[in-house]
């Protein structure tokens, strides 16, 4: 598998990507800016997208993602053992990581990638116009995980 880094300008395909992570496109841009950004392509198909921002020293995954065609086969594993990487060179000591309380395969992929839950944002997503719901749970607090490295 080919993870490279990428600095260009994001393309229709990452934005398509990054918005099955994070549905809100303005903040999605705003934290691309002097983000890191890790991708993993098929050929010349861009299949996975991982984003590691540093805000003061706080060193967060903010968005990570798929294709749905290529989900499963241990790729979003692979990105963040280079996001976990990529931090720790860039002096990190912490990685953080925040889902939702019904995101339940994330939950399960951030705690196989050495995550432990650190502490919970109550009532995040409370107030998002749609509510969400996931594996027939609905998605209110934030879950904040953090990987020691
Ligand atoms: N059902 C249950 N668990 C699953 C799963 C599924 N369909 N797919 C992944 N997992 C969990 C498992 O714990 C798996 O570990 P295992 O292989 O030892 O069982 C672990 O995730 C890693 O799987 P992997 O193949 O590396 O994940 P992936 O490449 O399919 O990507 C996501 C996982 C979450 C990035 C992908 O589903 C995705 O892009 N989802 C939409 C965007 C998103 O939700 N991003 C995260 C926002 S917080």
């Amino acid at each position: 598998m080919n993870i490279e880094s990428y600095d260009l300008a994001i393309t229709d395909s990452m934005m398509h990507l990054l918005l099955m992570a994070d549905p809100d496109e303005r903040e999605v841009r705003d934290y691309l800016d002097g983000a890191s950004i890790l991708i993993v392509k098929d050929l010349n198909k861009l299949i996975g997208i991982a984003v590691l921002v540093n805000r003061d020293n706080r060193y967060e995954l903010k968005n990570i993602a798929v294709h749905e065609g290529y989900q499963g086969k241990g790729i979003a594993k692979h990105l963040i053992m280079e996001i976990r990487s990529l931090a720790k060179k860039q002096g990190a000591v912490e990685l953080f990581v925040g889902t939702g309380n019904s995101s339940l395969i994330q939950l399960s992929l951030y705690q196989k990638c050495g995550f432990r839950m650190s502490y919970i944002k109550t009532g995040f997503f409370a107030d998002y116009p749609e509510p969400i719901y996931e594996n027939g749970i609905q998605c209110i607090d934030m879950v904040v995980l953090c990987a020691k490295l």
